[in-house]
């Protein structure tokens, strides 16, 4: 009898992590991306002063300097220091995008950006809208 009770609870807790495992994979934040008209330097470049440049400057240790007049050059089409072969920012593609990930901080390439913080859910969309419109230089 006790051990028939044991192995049914097995069962349900794992039935649970299957079906928590499932849920996981539909991958919440790709499907439910509303996209937003944006420029990148009145939208994005100002995300960056406020939140990023304090530690990416140019003498950052992977070369990533988001200051106004490096940020984009250094951003678009340009193999991550870290995650290589992934680019920083692949235009068109959030899943490849390793800004992306940093930001949304699902821990794919390290740590959430900026470390143990998070940017407001506004500017989260304003960053998918510009990589999912091409990621332009406008
Ligand atoms: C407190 C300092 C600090 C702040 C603020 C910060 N970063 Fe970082 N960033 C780092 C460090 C350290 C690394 C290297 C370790 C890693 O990849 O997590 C890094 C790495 C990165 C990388 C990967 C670079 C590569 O080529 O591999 C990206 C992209 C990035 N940061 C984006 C951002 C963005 C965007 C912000 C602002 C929203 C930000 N970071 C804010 C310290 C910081």
């Amino acid at each position: 009898m006790e051990t028939s009770k044991k192995i049914l609870q097995k069962i349900i807790v794992g039935l649970f992590f299957i079906l928590t495992a499932c849920i996981a994979e539909e991958g919440p934040f790709v499907t439910e991306i509303e996209i937003i008209d944006v420029s990148f330097a009145t939208d994005i470049q100002p995300i960056f002063n406020n939140n990023c440049i304090v530690c990416h400057d140019q003498n950052h240790f992977t070369g990533l300097d988001l200051q106004e007049g490096s940020s984009y050059n250094l951003l678009v089409n340009v193999t991550s220091a870290f995650y290589a072969p992934n680019l920083r920012v692949e235009p068109l593609s959030l899943e490849n995008s390793v800004l992306w990930h940093k930001i949304i901080g699902d821990d794919v390439f390290g740590g959430i950006m900026p470390p143990g913080e998070h940017l407001s859910n506004f500017d989260i969309e304003k960053i998918e809208s510009w990589i999912d419109l091409g990621a332009l230089n406008n």
